[in-house]
């Protein structure tokens, strides 16, 4: 049902007038709404939802609305493999992805956890034998450099975890040097080709669809480079390449041996594969150990989403707050602040699994959806966003709703000379995570009434803007895990409650053909249906391609 139609829609929009109205200041010096509004009941994070503008009793009639969207019916639905795609009608099975066996994996059908099992099994043995130098390239050198080829789901959450995970590198791997290439411009291959040996690189094409012309255009370089160095053309691609899609066929026509075929399947979406083997890369780095470590940590949060009331359930509340801030207070940009440097992809990530899920306007049933959905969302490393955009958060016209991420401890990792400049690091890094939502909470009033006095209006700061502060023990494989399935799960809550499906993305497919449409007219062809403006770049483009190759 749509969301304006549920029976406590009218009720939250009174209160979130009240609440509209009331600065934050008012709220956060009560110490029974403080310890309602934080929570522990998920193991290893605390969430202080506290400088969000609301009351335990808004929060409970909030809790109410998921339970009219018959939220807990559809969690069931999702993790027993119920068609949840209905635009593409299929299930949605990332959750199987991380089951540790065929009887946690909440699905009748066990065969499910076997082709899981064997894919993985399959991808361990590649893993392996790069890490043990059997793997060699056109010249019999073993490979040292792995580049992942791919974009959207099939780039950003490997990037991001591999980065996050840097310093859990598996002791075999420490030699190995993973990279990453998505854009449909070549410039990152472009800037990676040089410093490569093409004798010892070897190169991972992912693609759900095999078909995507970014990762396409990106692979056929790769090829090309590969020939001009000397590898023997009937040879390269068994040595070179290793294929991840969810189809066979394709990857055959393309070249890829079916000895270096990894699948996964059209149930598992692009942006929740990397919990698949296009999570190679992540298993590569960390190790098959500690890659089963990190489907750990996200098999522990589907556990809990099943398993956990939604008055303590941490996923359903963090959407809770979403829907709140969106369709109640009308605030509709959320930033992504990690104080943490090892988070640095976490926004892109999410940027895709939020907006490519919920980035949607149409109903589940096809009816026009008349209240705002997804918000935009975009971010950067905490500690660094302070020096560029933080200052619209405290003194620009925008409400802007934040997530605060940080890990309580830290490792020094392997600079054990330098470990008491990285304890003063954590402890800066800590106090500004805290000053920061303290500051934009409570604005000026954060300071004393004698310091608040001698501020002049450009000095000031409204304060009031909302926040959500995530503390986690530590950022393991594990937790890490958890992290990224706690933001799955809320985006699939919010979806419920949006009434829209989040397993689909007609979005994307619109740009995709008139692309195809335009580049042969780049190339002279005559398009008579273009709009005006179109057409003037295009001659442009084609004005100044030709007056290049006059002067060359
Ligand atoms: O165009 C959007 C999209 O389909 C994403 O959903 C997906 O993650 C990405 O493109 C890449 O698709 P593929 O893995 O099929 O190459």
């Amino acid at each position: 049902m749509l969301l304006n139609l549920l029976p406590g829609w009218d009720s939250l929009r009174a209160k979130a007038e009240q609440f509209s109205e009331m600065h934050l200041d008012k709220l956060l010096h009560d110490p029974e709404r403080q310890q309602k509004l934080m929570f522990s009941s998920l193991e290893h994070f605390v969430m202080d939802f506290s400088k969000q503008r609301l009351s335990s009793e808004v929060l409970d009639e909030l809790i109410d609305l998921a339970k009219q969207a018959k939220v807990e019916e559809k969690i069931q639905g999702l993790l027993s493999g119920e068609i949840v795609n209905k635009s593409e009608n299929r299930a949605a099975l990332h959750t199987a992805l991380r089951a540790p066996s065929a009887e946690e994996c909440f699905l009748e059908d066990k065969q499910f956890n076997k082709k899981i099992q064997k894919s993985l099994n399959k991808m361990e043995v590649l893993i392996k034998r790069i890490q043990a130098k059997q793997w060699r390239g056109f010249t019999g050198k073993p490979i040292k450099d792995i580049v992942n080829i791919g974009v959207g789901g099939s780039d950003l959450g490997p990037l991001m975890t591999t980065y996050a995970l840097k310093e859990f590198t598996a002791p075999d791997s420490k030699k190995l040097n993973i990279h990453f290439a998505s854009s449909i411009d070549g410039a990152q291959l472009a800037g990676l080709l040089p410093g490569l040996n093409p004798e010892t690189t070897l190169f991972i094409v992912v693609s759900k669809s095999f078909s995507t012309i970014d990762t396409l255009s990106n692979a056929n370089t790769a090829v090309s480079w590969l020939k001009t160095a000397g590898a023997d053309e009937a040879l390269l691609k068994k040595l070179h390449f290793i294929g991840i899609s969810s189809t066979t066929e394709k990857m055959t026509d393309w070249g890829i041996a079916k000895s270096n075929q990894l699948l996964f399947w059209d149930w598992v979406g692009g942006r929740y594969s990397l919990w698949s083997t296009v999570g190679f890369s992540i298993a590569l780095q960390i190790g098959m150990e500690g890659f089963k470590e990190f489907l750990a940590g996200a098999h522990h949060l589907d556990k809990h989403l099943a398993e956990t009331p939604l008055e303590k359930n941490i996923p359903v509340l963090l959407s809770l707050i979403d829907i709140w801030n969106c369709n109640f207070l009308r605030t509709n940009a959320h930033a992504i602040l990690p104080y943490d440097g090892r988070l640095k992809h976490f926004h892109a990530y999410l940027e895709q699994l939020e907006m490519e899920s919920n980035g949607k306007s149409v109903s589940v049933g096809n009816e026009d959806i008349n209240y705002r959905t997804c918000p935009i969302l975009w971010g950067e490393v905490g500690p660094n966003a302070q020096h560029a955009f933080y200052q619209l958060l405290h003194q620009g016209t925008e409400s802007v709703n934040s997530d605060f991420l940080v890990a309580i401890k830290r490792c020094t990792g392997e600079a054990r000379d330098v470990k008491e400049s990285f304890a003063e690091h954590h402890s800066l890094n800590l106090s500004n995570c805290l000053a920061q939502s303290r500051v934009l909470a409570l604005g000026s009033t954060a300071l004393s009434l004698d310091e608040q006095m001698k501020l002049s209006p450009h000095q000031q700061y409204a304060g009031s803007q909302s926040s959500t502060t995530i503390l986690i023990d530590q950022l393991t494989p594990y937790t890490l895990g958890s992290l990224i399935a706690l933001y799955e799960h809320k985006v699939f809550i919010s979806s419920i409650l949006w009434d829209i499906n989040p397993f689909d993305q007609w979005g994307v497919e619109l740009g995709k053909s008139i692309a195809n449409k335009i580049q042969p007219a780049l190339q002279g062809e005559k398009l008579d249906y273009l709009d005006c403006s179109t057409s003037a770049l295009i001659e442009q483009v084609k004005r100044t391609l030709a007056e290049a190759e006059q002067q060359s």
